[in-house]
């Protein structure tokens, strides 16, 4: 039996844990040592870093990866990409996915792993391309599911969606659980059967401890065949974050696995984190919160971040006594919306729809924006078929959601020249301006930062001179 582990202490270890608001500095010296793990991967970049690193950190999440890769050379570094919204929940131009996939490689990115919200694939069709397009003799292409339970998310529905992803070209496959909610019983299920059907192609499981259920999940999935599991580190493991590395291999040396890690070397990774989480445990940065297990998600079915965003809601409108009204109303506002899996942003969608009709005594009395949108075709294709009366309330009778992807998907150039107009000379690089692309007021507030660094140093070398 060969197991792999991916190391994701350095990406959503630390975005589960502590917002992502690690610096580079802190764990700069252990990078080296890391390199010897022997993981398959270390999760590293992308989902919440890049923004995090802007806004918060002062840092460029560019330089960041260089430098993450100059210190591991030998490990494959992995990024998260939400694929036509690349790091956000926009959706881009072609231009600007292919250009932000090409330049993640030559910074030093071997694995990158694409997902779509609501498993409309045609949303990673551009990235996936890109990938192939730019890919050097290290770099994979991972296709991700997010997985979700509802009527229609059978075992079938998922082996057709990965049998789908294999046609694209995908050298791998992913199941991103990213509420935690997949359970042992259907962690077995389905890796059996999507095993069955796309052979010997690598399967990785992506699961949070939120309900508890992780060890059991991951084990049930490992018997059953999976071939790459996504852990963190032990003192950055548990809670909202994934299971531990070092209990993970040590639980498989007893199964005879072949896991490829160096048990010295992970030991010391997890010493030398120690007392980098101590830090943010003490000023607050990382709070107990996240560090304990929450099985109401279980319970009610919904996300744990959620359900505590729809408690928000209703304490601000002092309605906390339709609490449970609001909670039966979810399941039938997702199944108006197709069965929609519960993640960021439909998750706060349906969340805030369901309080809305529960407060007003009547469904659909007010509608977001974003659930019109929605209907309008803006998130892509729907896992089933939407509520006729619904959508003919917000289409009008007999109209259609459109495809917009061909119009917002359209080659046009004209993103970068408008970078490069804002940005004038705080632009240097092609990062610079894909950092402005995707982050504009936190990529200029970080390059204004810099040039006034820069500044001050030049006028003080003068001095010193
Ligand atoms: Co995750």
């Amino acid at each position: 039996m060969k197991v792999r582990f991916t190391e994701t202490v350095l990406r959503d270890a630390n975005q589960s844990l502590m917002a992502t608001r690690l610096p580079y500095k802190d764990y700069e010296k252990i990078l080296p040592e890391m390199d010897k793990a022997g993981y398959y991967s270390v999760e590293c970049w992308g989902g919440a870093t890049f923004d995090s690193c802007l806004r918060y950190l002062g840092e460029d999440p560019w330089e960041r990866l260089r430098n993450i890769r100059k210190n591991m050379p030998n490990t494959r570094l992995q990024m998260l990409l939400r694929g036509q919204n690349l790091l956000g929940y926009k959706h881009y131009h072609d231009d600007v996915v292919e250009k932000f996939v090409e330049l993640s490689i030559k910074n030093g990115i071997d694995i990158i792993r694409i997902f779509d919200a609501l498993n409309d694939f045609r949303n990673i069709q551009t990235a996936l391309e890109a990938t192939k397009k730019y890919a050097n003799e290290r770099t994979v292409a991972s296709g991700c599911i997010s997985y979700t339970q509802s009527p229609v998310h059978t075992v079938e529905k998922y082996v057709e969606m990965c049998k789908e992803l294999k046609k694209m070209g995908f050298d791998t496959i992913c199941f991103k659980d990213m509420a935690g909610t997949m359970s042992p019983w259907e962690a077995e299920n389905l890796v059996k059967g999507v095993k069955n059907a796309i052979g010997d192609m690598p399967l990785i499981l992506h699961t949070h401890c939120t309900t508890g259920m992780a060890y059991m999940t991951v084990t049930k999935a490992i018997e059953a065949g999976v071939d790459v599991i996504d852990t963190a580190t032990s003192c950055f493991s548990n809670g909202t974050s994934q299971p531990a590395t070092e209990t993970l291999f040590y639980a498989l040396q007893q199964y005879g696995a072949d896991t490829g890690l160096n048990e010295d070397v992970i030991n010391k990774v997890n010493d030398f984190f120690k007392p980098v989480k101590q830090k943010y445990i003490d000023d607050g940065t990382l709070s107990p919160k996240s560090m304990g297990t929450d099985s109401q998600a279980l319970v009610y079915k919904v996300p744990g971040g959620m359900l505590s965003n729809m408690i928000a809601n209703l304490k601000d409108m002092n309605a906390m006594d339709k609490f449970d009204d609001a909670l039966l109303e979810i399941p039938a506002v997702r199944k108006d919306l197709g069965y929609p899996p519960l993640v960021t942003p439909l998750s706060q969608m349906v969340g805030n729809q369901a309080v809305v009709n529960v407060l007003m005594g009547e469904r659909y009395k007010q509608i977001s924006n974003e659930i019109k949108n929605y209907f309008k075709g803006e998130y892509g294709h729907s896992p089933a078929p939407v509520s006729q009366e619904l959508q003919d309330k917000i289409l009008g009778q007999g109209g259609k959601p459109v495809d917009c992807r061909i119009e917002d998907s359209k080659r046009t150039g004209e993103d970068f020249q408008k970078a490069k107009e804002a940005l004038g000379d705080l632009c240097r690089s092609e990062e610079d301006m894909m950092s402005y692309i995707c982050y504009p007021d936190q990529a200029r507030r970080f390059l204004e930062d810099r040039k006034a660094k820069e500044e001050n140093v030049a006028v003080y070398s003068i001095v010193e001179a």
